[in-house]
């Protein structure tokens, strides 16, 4: 057993994730679409950014606090849209999901969950987002957004950059499924994850609790998979935008933008929040890291809607970055999910307090008290991404 105090940085969460955590769904985390050049930028080019260390100024009192399209949070930070979280973890939807809730921030429950959206509602009390993708069976979109509504969600995250889906090499190499086939290859790895295989053995949620009893004609596996990798839209257009939030009536929020003319987009839209995000480097391999084209985004758009930001985020400082650069908010993917291989519940709260105390102490070290003070002033370089964005 690990105890958790000696767990002090998402890097340990993530080592001790995959000791645990079943190779093919590791994998599915910790991986970026062809080389992975954009997944590993997203990272790196966070560290590009200096603060400006200030001394002598009173921070005695701090907050962390603000809100994320109206909804209070303990710090600007939600758990992003994952897939096969409920693999990650067994019942993973729903421990990540009271995580957040006891923490204080907004919990989004992906399209692709293992755990239902009810079955989730079931197990928690605050609301929770819900990410929806664009599917070409309208009619079953339809009666996912009414059952979001239903379950109580209060904001409906819509993915735009899944239309189809970018390769990333391990998972066709592991043959990925939901749940495992009993290969050779997935029974030795099986066989050194006992408390996974334990804890899987006690759920019965093992398939895509979104979708299995919801569309006719699939009832089981082989039928799921063919009909996911049909359903993504490719032929999605801003006008299908305008149908959903009408359908959805509530907050909405638009994820996948990183182009300041679809962020002009989004705003005639009349969604709630963007979110600058590449899908975490799993779709177009050569795009730029989100943290290099944030400032452009919040230059063109951010005084008319609420600009967040995802993909490489490893740390308190990285939020504090982003946030440097106008993010009004983070989402947070790899980090929560490495928590939760890690060690379930008590992991993805861990996670959070690691976060939370990283960008509470470096935003002291920069000498400001209040979250909402924090500007481009903290830094000392928030330039150097303005080649990209001249592009
Ligand atoms: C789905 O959203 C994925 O990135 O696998």
């Amino acid at each position: 057993m690990t105890s958790l105090e000696k767990i002090t940085c998402v890097e340990d969460l993530r080592r001790l994730a995959k000791r645990r955590v079943p190779r093919m769904f590791y994998d599915y985390v910790d991986t970026g679409s062809w080389t992975e050049h954009t997944y590993r930028s997203n990272e790196s080019d966070f560290q590009k950014l200096k603060f400006r260390q200030r001394v002598a100024v009173d921070i005695h009192q701090r907050s962390i606090r603000t809100t994320m399209a109206g909804t209070p949070v303990a710090m600007p930070i939600a758990l992003a849209p994952t897939g096969l979280t409920g693999m990650v973890h067994p019942d993973g939807e729903i421990l990540a999901a009271r995580a957040a809730e006891r923490f204080g921030v907004p919990f989004t429950l992906s399209t692709m969950s293992i755990c239902a959206l009810e079955d989730v509602a079931r197990h928690t009390t605050a609301p929770f987002w819900f990410q929806l993708y664009v599917m070409r069976d309208r009619g079953f979109m339809e009666r996912l957004i009414h059952r979001a509504r239903d379950a109580g969600c209060s904001a409906l995250v819509l993915t735009l950059d899944l239309q189809v889906m970018g390769q990333r090499h391990k998972d066709i190499k592991n043959g990925l499924s939901t749940p495992p086939k009993p290969t050779l290859m997935n029974l030795l790895d099986l066989a050194t994850k006992p408390r996974w295989c334990m804890a899987m053995k006690r759920t019965p949620r093992r398939s895509f609790g979104n979708i299995v009893g919801h569309v006719t004609g699939v009832d089981d596996m082989s039928s799921l998979a063919s009909w996911t990798a049909d359903q993504f839209d490719p032929t999605l257009s801003w006008k299908d935008i305008e149908w959903i939030k009408n359908t959805w009536g509530g907050k909405l929020v638009l994820k996948g933008v990183m182009d300041a003319m679809d962020a002009r987009h989004a705003v005639d839209s009349g969604a709630d929040a963007l979110v600058v995000s590449n899908h975490g480097g799993r779709q177009l391999d050569g795009a730029p890291s989100s943290i290099s084209v944030l400032p452009h985004i919040v230059e063109e758009v951010g005084r008319e809607i609420e600009v967040w930001m995802d993909g490489g985020i490893r740390s308190g400082q990285d939020v504090l970055r982003a946030i440097a650069l106008g993010a009004r908010g983070t989402l947070v993917g790899r980090p929560f999910l490495y928590g939760l291989g890690a060690a379930g519940e008590a992991g993805v709260t861990r996670c959070l307090q690691i976060l939370h105390k990283e960008l509470d102490l470096s935003m002291a070290f920069c000498g400001r008290t209040d979250i909402g003070q924090v500007d481009r002033s903290i830094l000392l370089n928030p330039q150097i991404f303005d080649d990209l964005s001249r592009i």
